[in-house]
Formats: C-alpha cells, sequence, structure tokens
C-alpha cells in the first residue's frame, strides 16, 4: 500500500491545496459531500484549527473527565476556559450535569466516543440529549470502528454535530499523520479559511486514498481485534488483584485491586520485563488504573504471565 502510493508520488510538485485529495476520498468512502470534510495532520492537526477556529480568549469548552487530554491542552493553548462533568462512577455521562452547565455560553462541547481511556461508549440517546445543547458538539470517533455505533450519519440530522476520526487507530497508519472532521460545509469553510495552504503532505493524501480502497483487508484486522480485546479480558478476568472494565476499543482499563500494589510499581516491574502499559491513575476517578493495549496473541500472552508474575511478588 505504502510502496504503491510512494510510486505515484511526485516529490517535485505541492500536494494537493486544502488536502483535496484525501477530502475527495474520505467523502467517497463516507458517502457525504466533499464540502462536509476537512483533512488535517492528524486527528491532533484538525484539533488545532477547529480550537483556533472556534475559541477567543475566555471562551468555554465542556467537556467530560475523566476523558483524552488534548481537549484541555486545545482549549488553554487557544485561551479557552475548561468547564469539566465528571463521569458517573460507572464512568456514564452524567447527562443532567452537562446540560446545567451548559446554560452558560458554549463554544464547543466535546466528547470522545468511544471514550479513551475507560473504554466504553456512552449510549446514543444521551448523546442526543447533548446535542440538544445549542453549541458545536464535537464527537471524537478515534476508537469507534471498534465499538456499537458510530454518529457519522447524523451529521445530516444535527446542524451542530461534527465527527472527527483518524487513520493512527484502526489503519494502524500514526506515522503519516491524517485525521478528519465531517460537519455541516459552513463548519468546515470556517475550518478551511484558518487553515495555511498545502498543509497535508501529498504521500499521506495517496496512502489514505491507497488505505481506504482496501477497507475490507482493515475490516476483517478490526474483527481479529475486537476477538482479541474479548479473549484478553477474559484472561485478565482470572487473575487475583485487577478488576478488569468493558471495553469498546483496542485497550483495556484495568484497576488494581491488590493491597502493596501500585500502577507505577507494576509500570515499573513490567518494563523491566519490556511491557509497556499506560499509567492513568492521575486522572479522576481512576485511582489505581491502568492501560493495556490489545497485542498480537503472543504479545498478549506474555503480558498475562508477566502481569500474573508481579502480582504475586
Ligand atoms: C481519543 C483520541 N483522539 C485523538 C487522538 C489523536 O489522533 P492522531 O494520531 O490522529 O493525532 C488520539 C490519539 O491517541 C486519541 O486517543
Amino acid at each position: 500500500m505504502i510502496l504503491n502510493a510512494c510510486k505515484e508520488f511526485d516529490y517535485r510538485r505541492y500536494p494537493d491545496n486544502l488536502a483535496g485529495l484525501a477530502v475527495r476520498a474520505i467523502s467517497r468512502f463516507l458517502g457525504v459531500e466533499e464540502s462536509m470534510v476537512y483533512v488535517g495532520n492528524g486527528l491532533d492537526g484538525v484539533m488545532n484549527t477547529l480550537f483556533r477556529t472556534y475559541l477567543r480568549r475566555g471562551s468555554k469548552v465542556l467537556i467530560v473527565e475523566p476523558t483524552f487530554g488534548m481537549y484541555s491542552y486545545f482549549t488553554n493553548l487557544y485561551g479557552g476556559e475548561l468547564k469539566t462533568v465528571l463521569l458517573n462512577p460507572d464512568f456514564n455521562l452524567n447527562v443532567e450535569q452537562i446540560i446545567e452547565q451548559s446554560k452558560d455560553e458554549i463554544s464547543l462541547v466535546i466528547v470522545c466516543s468511544p471514550n479513551n481511556p475507560t473504554g466504553n461508549q456512552f449510549p446514543r440517546d444521551d448523546l442526543k440529549r447533548i446535542l440538544e445543547i445549542d453549541a458545536l458538539v464535537v464527537l471524537d470517533e478515534a476508537y469507534v470502528q471498534f465499538a456499537d455505533y458510530s454518529m457519522i450519519d447524523d451529521v445530516w440530522n444535527y446542524e451542530n454535530l461534527a465527527v472527527m476520526r483518524t487513520f493512527s487507530k484502526v489503519f494502524g497508519l500514526a506515522g503519516i499523520r491524517c485525521g478528519y472532521l465531517v460537519s455541516n460545509p459552513e463548519v468546515i469553510e470556517y475550518m478551511n479559511r484558518a487553515t495555511p495552504p498545502f498543509h497535508v503532505n501529498q504521500l499521506t493524501q495517496l496512502i489514505v486514498k491507497k488505505a481506504l480502497s482496501m477497507w475490507s483487508y482493515f475490516e476483517e484486522k478490526v474483527k481479529e481485534v475486537i476477538e482479541e480485546r474479548e479473549r484478553l479480558r477474559k484472561a485478565l478476568a482470572g487473575l487475583d488483584g485487577i478488576k478488569v472494565y468493558p471495553s469498546k476499543t483496542n485497550f483495556i482499563l484495568v484497576k488494581i485491586v491488590k493491597e502493596g500494589v501500585t500502577p507505577r510499581i507494576l509500570k515499573k516491574k513490567l518494563m523491566e520485563r519490556k511491557i509497556l502499559i499506560r499509567d492513568v491513575s492521575d486522572k479522576p476517578l481512576l485511582s489505581d488504573c491502568i492501560r493495556i493495549t490489545v497485542g498480537k496473541p503472543e504479545h498478549n500472552e506474555l503480558l498475562v504471565s508477566a502481569l500474573e508474575k508481579c502480582l504475586e511478588s
């Protein structure tokens, strides 16, 4: 795929402006108008433009916690004011609180669906209620292919809905830096106006086009990851000293419930065995929690036996 894209790549020419080649490929893939798609340098690049377009000093951004850290990063970067609503103890949305908090004038509401790092997907009806808020509601669907449903088709029904996705996760193309946002043409027009020329390189755009044309291959990979995720969850649930949460992503949230073992200690012990996990215990509601990415079956087996030994000692 990458080599084929390289063959077509003419490095002497400037890229299609406003990532036109990738916009055309994505709009065809999704069956939406080209005027409804914005493509950026990774989803972080898309968010950078989104926040720069929508925030003035003091503009309010509503997020839930715990969630992906870049929403607060970009809010701070552009001088916005963060309003956070804690998830319920079962990691579901506190919709009443969110609606209450939105009575202030809000510029953006950002919800990660499914949520990183808790790994769950919020009920669609809760998201629909949040869409009644008078603000642009942005759903981050970075992991949606591993989950139960997407709201990308709802951009036709809700003028204030924007859905973001990335090629970093399901396609395994984090290095090419490409993400996109789908919304009504007015949102895309504002974001395009805030974008410098040639912001996404042409090789990335060609790879995106090739990757989308091979979707059935990636779809099979998604099925394999989901099966492996459930196998890994079962194996982890069999270990003493941890609690395993359900997941609709390609990672699993785990709480350590063994006295004397902390995420920091466990991370260090696993590092000694060349296994890397993410310590997320500094986030609200996630004390004693770690995040484990689903790997290949042989890697997951190594992880489970290493974890078992680390929890014993
Ligand atoms: C929820 C979520 N959104 C966005 C991103 C950023 O994606 P990208 O690599 O396209 O910048 C990540 C990456 O970890 C993520 O977890």
